[in-house]
């Protein structure tokens, strides 16, 4: 495990994995049950946008550093509004203290993280908070075995490193089938990596094919897919998307393809579509 998401933090990948995560938690807290958040693959929750590693890289400055500053975006203004909160000066908030952020009294969340420098880092910024569960445990194994909650509504995100080339999408296909077996509604968001998109397709097509009501995919390409080796592009694969999901995620997408590139592109692909 060598990867570390601080070199990445803020880069158009989080942009896209970050505002889209909230837009589908606050569809799902229209309805006053509780919800359970579950983050499979958490890291350590807060990055430096002027430490080492965000340094060395700069990915930040052409993902969230085209955004902060400027004029009011109104597709983005919640996102915008918690990076600036959350991250304070900067920094930048990962997915569990977004998550974290967002819980409602009737709302729990658990966080998985493996490596255990930033499982401590994770621990000291989130291990005192009320109704968040932190776990240095497989984020794959876990997800399966905390499926159902007791609460039958909620969302995991599945945000894995894809150290593991094509392995990591046979571990992400046994995971999510796991358990939709076991939680069929679940609400499932998978972050992918889009490299060369001709890569994807058959991983994704294995993916659409899992029992969900339904599969969207909602994808930013910041840069035309004919090179393995740059991050050209990512997508958030969403299981059971909540009602009206992908009516919210349209101006997203559109804003983001604006602002992150030249000539970019936001799709939004039904994979599966439910049946009326
Ligand atoms: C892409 S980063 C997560 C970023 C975070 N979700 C965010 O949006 O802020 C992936 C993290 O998963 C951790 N990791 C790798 N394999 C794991 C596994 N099997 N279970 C749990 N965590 C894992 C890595 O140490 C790394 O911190």
């Amino acid at each position: 495990m060598n990867y570390r998401h601080g070199f990445h933090a803020g880069n158009h990948a989080d942009v896209l994995k970050h505002a889209l995560l909230l837009a589908l938690v606050h569809r799902l807290q229209e309805k006053p049950g509780g919800l359970f958040l579950l983050d499979t693959h958490g890291g350590c929750g807060h990055y430096r946008l002027d430490g080492e590693e965000a340094r060395r890289t700069g990915e930040w400055q052409t993902g969230i550093g085209r955004l902060q500053g400027a004029a009011p975006i109104p597709a983005l203004a919640d996102y915008l509004d918690r990076c600036r909160r959350l991250g304070g000066e900067n920094g930048y908030p990962g997915s569990p203290l977004l998550l974290a952020d967002l819980l409602r009294e009737q709302d729990r969340l658990a966080v998985c993280e493996l490596h255990e420098e930033t499982f401590r880092a994770l621990r000291a910024l989130l291990g005192q908070r009320p109704r968040v569960a932190l776990h240095r445990r497989d984020g794959y194994e876990a997800a399966p075995a905390l499926s159902p909650p007791p609460e039958r509504r909620g969302l995991i995100l599945i945000d894995p490193p894809y150290e593991l080339q094509g392995a990591e999408f046979e571990a992400i296909e046994r995971c999510v089938g796991k358990v939709l077996a076991r939680w069929p509604q679940a609400v499932v968001a998978l972050w992918y990596p889009i490299k060369r998109r001709r890569d994807l397709r058959a991983p994704l097509r294995r993916l659409a094919a899992l029992p969900a009501r339904a599969a969207l995919a909602l994808e930013l390409m910041v840069h035309a897919d004919d090179s393995p080796l740059r991050l050209n592009g990512s997508g958030m694969l969403v299981f059971n998307p909540p009602w009206r999901l992908a009516e919210q995620a349209a101006p997203v997408l559109q804003v983001l393809a604006e602002r992150l590139a030249e000539g970019g592109r936001g799709d939004l692909v039904w994979l599966r579509q439910e049946q009326a």
